[in-house]
């Protein structure tokens, strides 16, 4: 006779086969993901209204205090990052060759490897790691190109700043807006993959820095924060919408997958993709066009229904990155430092996901279902 546990774990086993179970590891207040409807809520607010009227530095708030700031604590986060992003970039000239990898995780990894938690502060730990990796990638990205790294201006927000330190331009206000933007939708996202690794790191009472760093090394895949790179490949590969149908049939046809496009939760178009569609339309409104936003718009429209066909069991639309690559493209980072850019914005999310694991005091342990043979079993040759 099937006992109730027998039932429930062949109920699970077929759903995990089916790659639509999320098996539930922890609790959290910062987000919830409904795959379902395409609906992302970050600690109560839906993620179109934050990215219309928080910047970075508010959702940062938000994910480490559970509330919006007002006022007087927005500005007091401001400045006290802008002083932790003059910090760290004090310390540019005792990383050795961290920076000179060739990769911007590489670089990323390697460069935060040198912060100490246990010379850090508590109370300010969270503002000095999400200060560090903006330094870190802004600085890798001016290496890359041969010209030193340059200074943070504290007196700037830190999508402005970060944008500045990237690229070496002035910053402007709708280039700003729309890097804000993405900082701002990207910032959380339930139990993806890195957030999982920092919280199984936390879950040891091991420390902060150690966390960020084993969640930048899960970001670095192509199948997470490593996408909107190759979406851009794409698009410039494929070059003008009428090349987009034959393009897509030929990857589909070698077997390959289309990047941007799917995601393990979401069965209709990722919310965030819209937002950031947004952000790119906004940007063009004051004049700044995106020579990609066009191209971009038709080949998603292949893509979908290319994938509709091959796989008309399975809803595969658009995700975050596919408009990832779109955006930070049109503010005028290269293409070389999407995936760190989405560690500046994941950052937050991560170090308040670290709290919220270690105030559990509990070990993440997941099991695994053995099907390797038993001894005595005879194993053929
Ligand atoms: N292009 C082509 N086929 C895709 C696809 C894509 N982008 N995403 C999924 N599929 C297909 C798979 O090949 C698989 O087909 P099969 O059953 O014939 O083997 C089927 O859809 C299910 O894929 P699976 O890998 O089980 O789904 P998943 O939930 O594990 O995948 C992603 C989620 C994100 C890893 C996957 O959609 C993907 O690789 N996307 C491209 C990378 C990307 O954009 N990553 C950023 C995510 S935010």
């Amino acid at each position: 006779m099937t006992t109730l546990i027998e039932a429930r774990c062949t109920v699970k086993l077929v759903a995990m086969q089916a790659g639509l179970e999320g098996v539930v590891v922890a609790e959290t207040r910062l987000s919830e993901v409904d795959g379902e409807r395409g609906r992302l809520v970050v600690c109560g607010h839906d993620v179109e209204a934050l990215a219309q009227r928080c910047d970075f530095e508010a959702v940062c708030a938000l994910l480490w205090q559970g509330t919006l700031p007002d006022a007087a604590a927005h500005e007091a986060l401001r400045a006290a990052l802008g002083a932790a992003r003059q910090r760290a970039w004090a310390r540019l000239p005792a990383l050795g060759d961290a920076l000179g990898a060739s990769d911007a995780m590489e670089a990323l990894r390697a460069g935060l490897a040198h912060w100490r938690a246990s010379e850090l502060e508590v109370g300010s730990l969270k503002i000095e790691l999400t200060a560090a990796v903006a330094v870190l990638a802004a600085a890798w990205a001016r290496q890359q190109r041969g010209e030193a790294p340059l200074a943070p201006d504290p007196t700037l927000g830190h999508a402005a700043d970060f944008l500045r330190m990237a690229t070496g331009q002035a910053s402007d206000a709708p280039r700003a807006a729309a890097l804000d933007a993405y900082l701002v939708t990207a910032a959380d996202h339930g139990m993806n993959a890195s957030t999982f690794t920092a919280r199984v790191v936390a879950s040891t009472q091991s420390d902060a820095v150690s966390a960020i760093v084993a969640a930048i090394g899960a970001l670095k895949g192509p199948l997470h924060g490593g996408a909107p790179g190759p979406v851009l490949a794409m698009l410039d590969q494929i070059g003008q919408p009428e090349a987009a149908a034959a393009w897509i049939a030929a990857e589909l046809a070698a077997g390959r997958r289309i990047m941007g496009m799917g995601h393990r939760v979401y069965r209709v178009r990722d919310p965030r993709a819209a937002v950031l569609e947004r952000a790119v339309e906004r940007l063009q409104a004051s004049g700044l066009r995106s020579s990609r936003l066009a191209l971009a718009r038709a080949v998603e429209a292949v893509a979908v229904a290319s994938l509709g066909e091959q796989h008309p069991e399975r809803r595969l639309a658009a995700n975050v990155e596919f408009y990832t690559a779109v955006i930070l493209d049109a503010v005028g980072l290269p293409q070389a430092l999407f995936a760190a850019t989405f560690a500046v914005a994941r950052v937050a999310g991560w170090l308040a996901h670290v709290d919220e694991q270690l105030a559990t005091g509990r070990l993440i342990r997941p099991a695994s279902r053995y099907i390797g043979p038993l001894p005595g079993d005879r194993v053929a040759a």
